[in-house]
C-alpha cells in the first residue's frame, strides 16, 4: 500500500477522520449540513493545541522585534454579533460579495471565479469545468471532437454575456443551463431582539478582525499599550460561501486566529515585511514541511478591498493535496493601512487617533494583519502529517509534531498478569496532569500501536515483565517505530524533554 495523492489521498484522510473521531460531517445522523463540520475527541484536542501555541507565540510571549526586543500583543475576545453599522463601516455589508452561477438543471451553485470556461473560435459548445477538477473535462472535449489546445481557458467572470447560451456546465450535457454571474452576499443575517423585523437584523461576524478595530480606542484607554502594538483575538466566523468544498478548507462556520499590529504609517511596509517572515516560520515550526509552504503575494486584481489602500497581501500558502500542482492559502498577511480605524472614525463619529506623547504626534494607525485559518490549519496539520508505511500493522499514521498531538503517551501493560496493570496505572496517575496520556489494556500489544499511530501520538510506553526485575520500561517511538528501554521514574523527564 504505497500512499496515494489528489483526491484519493483526500478520500484517505476524510475517511481515518471520521473513523479516530477528529473531525465529522455537522448532524451527521441527519444527513449532514453543507460546509458544517464537528470536531471529535481527537480533532478537537489537536485544534486546541494549535490554537494555544499561537496564543501563547503571539500573546503571551511574542516575537522579538527587529531592534531585538519582545513585541508588545494583548488579547480580546469579542462578541460575534456586533452594531449592524460596524459591518457597514468595514465595507462588509455593500462589499463583501462572490460572484455565483447557478445551474437550472442540476441545481448546483458555482462561484464564478472558481469556474473556467474552454473557449474557442469554432461552433462548437464551450465546457466549464470547476477549477482544480481539469480532469473531467478531458472526456467532453474529446466527445465533442475538440482538444484542450484548440481552446483558451478563461474564468466566468470574464466570459462575454452573448457566449453564455454555448456553455455547458460541469454537471450537465446539454447547453445554456448556468445562469449569468449574480453578486452573493457572504453575510449570514439574523434577528436581535423579539419582532425580528428589518430594523432588528444584525449579522455574524464575518471575520474576528472588526472586534478588534472596535476595540481599539478601550485597549489603549486601559491597557498601557503604546505604538507599535498589536491586538489579538481567536474565534469563530460565518461566512455563507457559495460553494464550501474540500472537506474543513472551505466552510461556512470556521475559526480564525487574528493580529492587528497597529504602527505609525511610516513603519507599515517594515512590519508588513516583517510579520510575513514571522507567519511562515511559524507554520514551519508547527511541523508543515518546508517544501509544502510558500509565501505569496495577491496580484492586484486578488486584493480585498481593506488592503487595496495598503502595499497588499502576502499569503502563506500550503500544498493541499487538492491544490495539484499549486498551492491554497493558509494565512494571509494584509497591510490594511488605516482604511478600518479611519471608517470606524467616520461612522462611529469617535476619535481613534492616536497620540504619541514622545514625538507629540496624532495620527490613525497603519495596521499590518496576519490572519490565519485556524480550522485550515488543522486541514494542514492533518494533511502533512497522514502517512503510509506499510510494515506496520495499520499502515496508516499521523506523524504530528509532539507539541500538537492530541495524545502524547500511550501507557500499556503488556498483559493483565504479575501486576502490570497496576505499575501501568501508577505511571498514568502521575502523568496525567501534566501530559494528555491514555491507559489503554486491550487487545494485543500491536493492535494498542497501531491505534496510537492513527491518533498520531509520538511515544508509547509498555510495562513487561522486565519492569519487573529492573524497573524500566520499554518506549516506542512512533515515527520510526524503534523500541529502547528506559527507566519507569525517567518516563516523565523524557516527555517533558520531547515536548519543550
Ligand atoms: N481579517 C482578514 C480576513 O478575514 P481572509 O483571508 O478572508 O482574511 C483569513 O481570512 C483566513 O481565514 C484565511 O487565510 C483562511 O485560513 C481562513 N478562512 C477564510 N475563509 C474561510 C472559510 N470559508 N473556511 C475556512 N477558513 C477560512
Amino acid at each position: 500500500m504505497s500512499k496515494p495523492t489528489g483526491s484519493a489521498l483526500m478520500e484517505k484522510i476524510v475517511a481515518l477522520c471520521k473513523r479516530r473521531g477528529f473531525v465529522y460531517p455537522a448532524s451527521d445522523i441527519y444527513g449532514g449540513i453543507n460546509g458544517f463540520w464537528d470536531y471529535g475527541p481527537l480533532g478537537t484536542q489537536l485544534k486546541n493545541n494549535l490554537r494555544d501555541q499561537w496564543w501563547r507565540d503571539m500573546v503571551e510571549c511574542p516575537p522579538i522585534g527587529p531592534d531585538g526586543s519582545p513585541l508588545q500583543i494583548v488579547g480580546v475576545d469579542s462578541a460575534i454579533i456586533q452594531n449592524p453599522r460596524a459591518w457597514e463601516a468595514s465595507g462588509h455589508v455593500g462589499g463583501f460579495n462572490d460572484p455565483m452561477v447557478d445551474c437550472r438543471e442540476s441545481k448546483r451553485r458555482y462561484r464564478a471565479d472558481h469556474l473556467m470556461v474552454y473557449m474557442h473560435d469554432g461552433e462548437k459548445p464551450f465546457f466549464a469545468f470547476l477549477e482544480g477538477e481539469e480532469a473531467s473535462v478531458a472526456k467532453k472535449l474529446q466527445k465533442a471532437g475538440l482538444s484542450s489546445e484548440q481552446c483558451r481557458v478563461t474564468s466566468m467572470v470574464d466570459v462575454d454575456a452573448s457566449h453564455y447560451e454555448r456553455i455547458v456546465g460541469p454537471d450537465t450535457k446539454a447547453t445554456g443551463t448556468l445562469t449569468a454571474p449574480r453578486q452573493f452576499n457572504l453575510m449570514f443575517k439574523t434577528f436581535v431582539g423579539a419582532t425580528g423585523g428589518e430594523d432588528d437584523v444584525a449579522y455574524l461576524r464575518p471575520e474576528t478582525a472588526q472586534g478588534i478595530f472596535l476595540n481599539y480606542k478601550n485597549v489603549v484607554d486601559t491597557s498601557r499599550v503604546q505604538i507599535p502594538f498589536g491586538i489579538a483575538q481567536i474565534g469563530k466566523a460565518f461566512r455563507n460561501e457559495v460553494t464550501p468544498r474540500n472537506f474543513i478548507f472551505r466552510t461556512r462556520e470556521f475559526e480564525q486566529m487574528e493580529m492587528e499590529f497597529f504602527c505609525p504609517p511610516e513603519e507599515a511596509a517594515k512590519w508588513f515585511n516583517f510579520w510575513s517572515q514571522v507567519r511562515l516560520d511559524w507554520w514551519k515550526a508547527q511541523g508543515l514541511s518546508e517544501d509544502s509552504l510558500i509565501l505569496r503575494r495577491h496580484t492586484q486584481d486578488e486584493l480585498a478591498h481593506y488592503a487595496k489602500e495598503g502595499e497588499g497581501t502576502y499569503d502563506v500558502e500550503f500544498r493541499y493535496p487538492f491544490s495539484g500542482e499549486g498551492y491554497g492559502e493558509l494565512e494571509g498577511i494584509a497591510h490594511r493601512s488605516n482604511f478600518d480605524l479611519s471608517r470606524h472614525q467616520e461612522f462611529s463619529k469617535t476619535k481613534l487617533e492616536y497620540f504619541n506623547p514622545e514625538t507629540r504626534a496624532r495620527f490613525v494607525p497603519h495596521v499590518i494583519e496576519p490572519a490565519a485559518g485556524l480550522t485550515r490549519g488543522v486541514l494542514a496539520l492533518l494533511c502533512d502529517a497522514y502517512d503510509i508505511d506499510p510494515s506496520r500493522p495499520s499502515p496508516e499514521l499521523m506523524r504530528f509534531k509532539p507539541h500538537l498531538a492530541p495524545i502524547k503517551l500511550g501507557i500499556f501493560p503488556l498483559t493483565k498478569k504479575n501486576g502490570l496493570p497496576d505499575i501501568a496505572e501508577k505511571l498514568f496517575m502521575e502523568l496525567r496532569g501534566k501530559y494528555m496520556c491514555q491507559y489503554d489494556i486491550k487487545q494485543s500489544i500491536g493492535k494498542r500501536y497501531a491505534r496510537m499511530d492513527e491518533a498520531g501520538t509520538p511515544f508509547c510506553v509498555t510495562i513487561d515483565h522486565t519492569t519487573l526485575e529492573d524497573q524500566t520500561v520499554t518506549l516506542r517511538h512512533r515515527d520510526t517505530g524503534a523500541q529502547d528501554r528506559i527507566a519507569l521514574d525517567q518516563v516523565g523527564t523524557f516527555l517533558g524533554d520531547a515536548l519543550a
